[in-house]
């Protein structure tokens, strides 16, 4: 047999090493070829020393060339059938995945963030404060004296003496005032706790968003424009406002801020009772004894708080009708935000 001839036959065998459908047939090949006994390059080799001497390096060299394309195209061609081969059985690779859900964010967090980007852009910096608070953050400071009825005991979560949950956000004035130095302008969202009877207008835990500004020179214009400003960019711009004379402790003069109401537009129906308005937040001008308990000088520095409940805000917005599906966890109902 000549070179070429042995060239032909690598021609042949790297074909069939190609065409091998899986390791088994891949195997015969290797034996049909290579096989210690009766492999035909092995036989060729064993040739090698007959061949007359002055044709015996070129037909050598041609065989071992032969010898080593086949050993390494037997070995590729091995590792891609393991591959795409796998062994394996019952996968059945044309079956639709299991579907990954996304997560979304709970209308809560929708709303309240949506609320803080709002103030943000007013100026108005994020805070937070301790769910867990004493009672002068929650009551001394704000000008809330022992025989308020705000302070009966089956009105609040006590854990221990004089520590309960916090019933409102305004604590967060507190704690804040008491920490810098004015100006201050910051809001803080966060969970209150109220003893309430749960129905659909009432949760036990509920939403708050606290708002303060304290600088020198700040009347009741900034905040009735600031929360205009606010209820506009939240509900969108057609909605009114309007201010009543209200009472809070820790606020003189207090007042509601209502808007006209979003689901009639003002004219009446049953979510307002009839009067077009609904109420969205309690406000006022920071009273001065609130000053006095924080260090503040009210002779210096002026200021303006509100609160509004983020829950009623946003079952007013995303059109929920009872406020214990937010708390429910039903992904039937989450789904649909
Ligand atoms: N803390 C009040 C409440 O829970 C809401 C409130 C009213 C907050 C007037 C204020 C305010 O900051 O000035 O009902």
């Amino acid at each position: 047999m000549d070179p070429a001839e042995v060239r032909a036959l690598g021609e042949e065998v790297l074909a069939r090493i190609g065409a091998a459908p899986d390791t088994a047939a891949l195997e015969a090949v290797r034996i049909e070829w290579l096989g210690r006994k009766a492999g035909r390059i092995t036989a060729l080799m064993r040739e090698i020393p007959s061949v007359p001497p002055d044709q015996r390096a070129e037909f050598g060299q041609a065989v071992n060339a032969l010898k080593a394309a086949v050993a390494e195209r037997l070995e590729s061609r091995k590792a891609a059938l393991e591959v795409t081969r796998p062994k394996r059985p019952g996968i059945d690779v044309t079956m639709p995945g299991r579907r990954l859900e996304l997560g979304r964010l709970h209308p809560i967090t929708r709303a309240t963030r949506e609320m803080v980007e709002i103030w943000g852009r007013l100026g108005f910096e994020a805070v937070e404060g301790p769910e867990v608070e004493d009672e002068w953050h929650n009551f001394v400071g704000l000008n809330i004296p022992p025989q308020h009825p705000a302070r009966d005991p089956l009105d609040n979560y006590y854990l221990k003496d004089h520590v309960l949950l916090r019933t409102q956000t305004s604590t967060v004035q507190i704690r804040i005032m008491e920490n810098r130095k004015p100006p201050v302008r910051v809001v803080a969202p966060g969970r209150v706790y109220r003893p309430d009877t749960v129905d659909a207008g009432h949760s036990n835990m509920f939403h708050q968003l606290e708002g303060l500004w304290v600088e020198e020179g700040v009347t009741f214009a900034d905040l009735k424009g600031v929360l205009a400003m606010f209820a506009r960019a939240f509900f969108g711009p057609s909605v009114k406002t309007r201010f009543q004379p209200g009472y809070f402790p820790f606020t003189e003069p207090s007042a509601e801020m209502y808007v006209s109401c979003l689901l009639c537009g003002g004219s009446g129906c049953a979510a307002c009772k009839r009067t077009g308005w609904m109420e969205i937040l309690g406000c006022g001008m920071v009273d001065p004894n609130v000053f006095e308990a924080v260090g503040y000088d009210p002779e210096e520095v002026t200021g303006f708080a509100f609160g509004m409940g983020i829950d009623r805000q946003a079952m007013l917005k995303y059109g929920i009708h009872d406020i214990r599906m937010l708390f429910e966890n039903d992904v039937r109902f989450l789904r649909q935000f």
